[in-house]
């Protein structure tokens, strides 16, 4: 691998004042605020040392089949060129999906009860049921899926929904068609329009940036390398073409356009009918979530195909209008449908780790036989259940106090949410998303999403996700992220209007 970085950070000056270099009518001069804090040293990683000798194992063709996952490399390469240009900058990263608030304290004491009680005799317990502690999975059934039909024994806790949606594709094998919305929760490709030739920072490969972090680097963890969730597993899976460059697409998928033409719910009447439909509502990027009308007219669409629904509603809980929080609200939907979900959004639970996903009984595949139980069957043998400490956290999560607690935490991000859309809309700017979902999704029509992610890191030092980097579909727009501290979403803010003003 190739050395990364040259970081000379001493021989880079300070600007106070942002040089205005990108051209366009709407930019003005944002004075920003300094600190000489706000960075770290950043100290290379030594390159994996190369040697001549190969082993005899062919590569998957698969993994060969897999683009780079450039989006969050490249956002934290330009964001590292931009710390050496400017290094007294007080950056603000509103790029990234991961949560920034504490967990309440009526959830981590819980967690640390259990985990005090396991140096003890009785409180010992070793591995646990594969599908879940049966108190956690029964508070889930009545916490998210009263009167729905959603029994305790429909549940499986995991630790977390990106790995279930990876042990669906197991349960689903190589041989299943998909369909996947365009844009959607981080998109495998990203076509860099002008390879970035930043002054001091060589090319970074995600593996790189991941020894840098490990390493307390700058770079820090940023989800680099997170996402293509619903399409990369499918790649490796064997289940697409593949990658077409010229569409920037895999074949074999199924993209759905979502955009504000169609209400960010595609044209159910020009989508080919596939095995599998990844739908994630409150959706991410966007922040749209789909109506209850909307959804009836998914399922009967999946009824009438014969396909199933993989539900993603990993922020349901940031809904406030009466749209449907699960799939299962709409009538049929257990016949089609899995939902996959998680505690990282609701109560800061990005890195203890836990999930969950419903396979009702009712759903079966063509023979008749029950997913649930190959669900079951794949989940024993690739998994060992959650952690018993992070089990504890979510059942406190679900107590009557944890509730309460971790609305108290989604109310936070929601107001946050409220500031960055009411700042866009008060500039002109047509603004999507933010009402159910921790996401804003501006438009800034005609012009290239990186051209703006860079004009606004440039002249405001603020981190954004270019929406080009969710698929095709999400070119033109930019994601806001509402995870933030509230002092940093409020200066954002104020940078913002000063520089669209
Ligand atoms: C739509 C969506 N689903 C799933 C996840 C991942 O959830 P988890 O942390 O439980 O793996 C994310 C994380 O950003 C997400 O945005």
């Amino acid at each position: 691998m190739a050395q990364l970085l040259m970081m000379n950070l001493s021989s880079v000056s300070s600007s106070f004042l942002v040089p205005n270099t990108i051209t366009t009518n709407r930019v003005s001069k944002v004075s920003i605020r300094s600190s000489n804090t706000s960075i770290r040293k950043c100290v290379a990683t030594s390159s994996t040392e190369k040697t001549g000798y190969k082993t005899g194992v062919s590569r998957n063709a698969n993994m060969a089949k897999l683009q780079a996952g450039y989006l969050f490399p490249e956002i934290a390469r330009r964001r590292a060129a931009h710390m050496l240009k400017y290094p007294d900058a007080e950056v603000i990263r509103l790029g990234i999906g991961d949560t920034t608030e504490p967990i309440p304290e009526v959830i981590t004491s819980a967690m640390a009860m259990k985990s005090h009680a396991l140096s003890t005799l009785e409180g010992y317990s070793g591995y646990g049921a594969e599908q879940g502690d049966k108190q956690v999975r029964a508070a889930l059934a009545s916490s998210f899926y009263a009167d729905l039909g959603i029994e305790e024994s429909d549940i499986f806790v995991s630790d977390g929904a990106k790995c279930d949606i990876s042990r669906l594709q197991l349960l689903f094998g190589s041989n299943v068609t998909i369909a996947v919305q365009d844009p959607s929760y981080p998109y495998v490709m990203l076509k860099l329009e002008k390879p970035l030739a930043t002054e001091g920072v060589k090319h970074i490969s995600s593996f790189d940036l991941m020894s840098s972090s490990k390493r307390g680097c700058w770079f820090g963890h940023d989800s680099m390398l997170t996402g293509q969730a619903y399409v990369d597993s499918s790649v490796i899976m064997g289940q697409t073409g593949q990658f077409q460059n010229d569409v920037e697409k895999y074949g074999n998928i199924e993209y759905m356009r979502c955009s504000p033409e169609n209400d960010f719910f595609p044209d159910l009447s020009k989508v080919s009918r596939t095995d599998v439909i990844y739908f994630c509502s409150p959706n991410n990027p966007t922040g749209s979530a789909a109506t209850r009308e909307q959804l009836t007219r998914l399922v009967q669409f999946a009824k009438k195909n014969g396909s199933i629904i993989v539900y993603d509603s990993a922020y349901a809980m940031y809904m406030s209008d009466d749209n449907p929080r699960s799939i299962f609200e709409i009538p049929g939907a257990r016949e089609v449908a899995i939902e996959t979900s998680s505690f990282s959004k609701y109560a800061g639970f990005t890195g203890v780790r836990l999930g969950w996903t419903v396979v009702p009984k009712e759903l079966l595949f063509s023979d008749g036989f029950p997913v649930a139980k190959d669900f079951n069957r794949i989940v024993c043998t690739c998994f060992n259940g959650a952690s018993n400490i992070a089990q504890a956290g979510g059942l406190a999560c679900l107590s009557p106090e944890g509730l309460k607690a971790m609305r108290k935490v989604i109310r936070f991000y929601q107001e946050n949410t409220q500031i960055i859309v009411d700042t866009f809309k008060s500039l002109g700017f047509n603004v999507y998303g933010g009402t159910n979902a921790p996401y804003v999704w501006v438009h800034f029509p005609g012009r290239s999403s990186w051209d703006v992610f860079s004009e606004i890191l440039e002249k405001t030092h603020v981190v954004t996700t270019p929406g080009s980097g969710f698929g095709p579909g999400g070119e033109g727009f930019i994601r806001v992220s509402a995870f933030g501290h509230r002092a940093d979403v409020l200066e954002a803010s104020k940078r913002f209007k000063q520089l669209y003003k």
